[in-house]
């Protein structure tokens, strides 16, 4: 790790600099001038990202003010081949060339969707990511995994590549709601959980509506993410654990988009993933029972329990058997042996799945839900 005179630290991740702290945009300013100076380049964001936070980099980053945005709307169902192909239409429209930059100013959806174009399009122009939402800041901003869903399933085309550089500029979250501050706070608790106590519980206690607290936070897990990645970024074995609580997180997220209730956000559903596989985990006798009691009732208290019926399970268990991770059709899991300690490759037979989504279902609502920030 680097640090400038600014406060900006620079972490790297598989080699690809992620930029944090103060002084980042007057860093990305110095960047473009050096290396893209006569580039040309194009701002990507949705709608909501480009609204709020577009005035704030054109304010810090003058090499930016004369670059072309395109907005796509927000949210997962962005997350399409069609939205890809109008967004390489639209560049070779405008004359994007193979030494132009794609600025991309968003959430996970749009660094996701964003990388993915970068990556392929005139195979591969340099993509520079600006996250907006804490899930991108923590998580979907680095490590390089981009991609779309198909048919229902997420993420199931893209590539690994990392970025030119991430720059994590935290008062972009000054315009973000509730729901999505708590959505990317998932990812740090879940950080916690599979690589460090401290930080478990650092997360767990902190208020998270007051920036000025979160932020030594964000940086602990954008740090997590970045170390874990350069150590296996294809994901051969370590990079597994950050798929902790997504294994059935993935299959809910997907099946609440389908029933009768509101759908899911990613982080809500890795919370409910990261409850049934600690409960996994204490089940098939790999973490105490203690530590399981008390990521439970944690996690309940900040996060409402989730209504869905054992028709659901059925479904899920059909997502999760085409989760990525599987080998010779059966299921394989990172679970817990601690708080801070995960566990990559764990098999879990469906008929064990089913059982942890029951005990969720029938047991988990039986915990006090109190909103400690309200
Ligand atoms: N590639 C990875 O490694 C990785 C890791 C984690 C998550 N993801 C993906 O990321 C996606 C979720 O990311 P997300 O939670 O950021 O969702 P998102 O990109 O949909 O953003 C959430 C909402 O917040 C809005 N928003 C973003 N920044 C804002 C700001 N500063 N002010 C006000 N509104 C703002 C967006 O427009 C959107 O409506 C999922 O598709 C998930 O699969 C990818
Ligand atoms: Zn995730």
């Amino acid at each position: 790790m680097t640090a400038s005179r600014r406060g900006t630290r620079t972490i790297q991740a598989a080699g690809s600099p992620v930029h944090l702290g103060e002084g980042v945009l007057h860093e990305l300013q110095r960047w473009l001038l050096a290396e893209a100076r006569e580039a040309r380049k194009f701002i990507l964001g949705d709608e909501n990202s480009l609204r709020q936070c577009l005035p704030e980099l054109l304010a810090h980053v003058a090499a930016l003010r004369e670059a072309p945005t395109i907005a796509i709307p927000p949210g997962e169902s962005s997350k399409s081949i069609e939205v890809c192909t109008a967004l390489w239409s639209h560049l070779a429209g405008s004359g994007a060339e193979r030494s132009s930059v794609l600025i991309v100013l968003g959430g996970g959806v749009v660094t996701d969707v964003g990388g993915f174009v970068g990556a392929t399009y005139m195979r591969g122009i340099r993509t520079v990511h600006l996250p907006t939402s804490l899930m991108g800041m923590v998580d979907a901003a680095i490590g390089g995994k981009n991609g779309v869903d198909l048919d229902g399933i997420k993420n199931m085309v893209g590539t690994v590549r990392q970025p030119a550089a991430v720059y994590v500029h935290i008062p972009f979250l000054r315009t973000l709601g509730k729901r999505e501050l708590m959505n990317g706070a998932a990812e740090m608790l879940k950080h916690g959980l599979v690589l460090d106590a401290d930080h478990w519980h650092a997360v767990r206690a902190a208020p998270w509506h007051d920036l000025d607290a979160l932020t030594p936070l964000i940086m602990r897990s954008a740090e997590l993410k970045c170390e874990v990645v350069s150590r296996d970024v294809q994901e051969h074995g370590e990079r597994r654990l950050l798929n902790f609580g997504h294994s059935i997180g993935h299959a809910l997220e997907a099946a609440s988009w389908e029933g009768p209730h509101r759908g899911l956000l990613h982080g809500e559903a890795v919370v409910v993933g990261m409850l049934c596989e600690s409960w996994l985990s204490w089940r098939l006798g790999l973490m105490p029972r203690e530590d399981h009691d008390h990521i439970a009732e944690q996690l309940l208290m900040r996060y409402k329990h989730y209504p869905f019926g054992s028709s659901d399970h059925h479904r899920m268990l059909e997502l999760m058997s085409h989760d990525k991770k599987n080998q010779d059709g059966r299921f394989r899991f990172t679970l817990l042996e601690g708080i801070g300690k995960g566990r990559i490759d764990v098999e879990v037979t469906a008929a064990q799945a089913a059982e942890a989504l029951d005990h969720y279902r029938l047991r988990a609502h039986d915990v006090q839900h109190h909103d400690p920030q309200a």
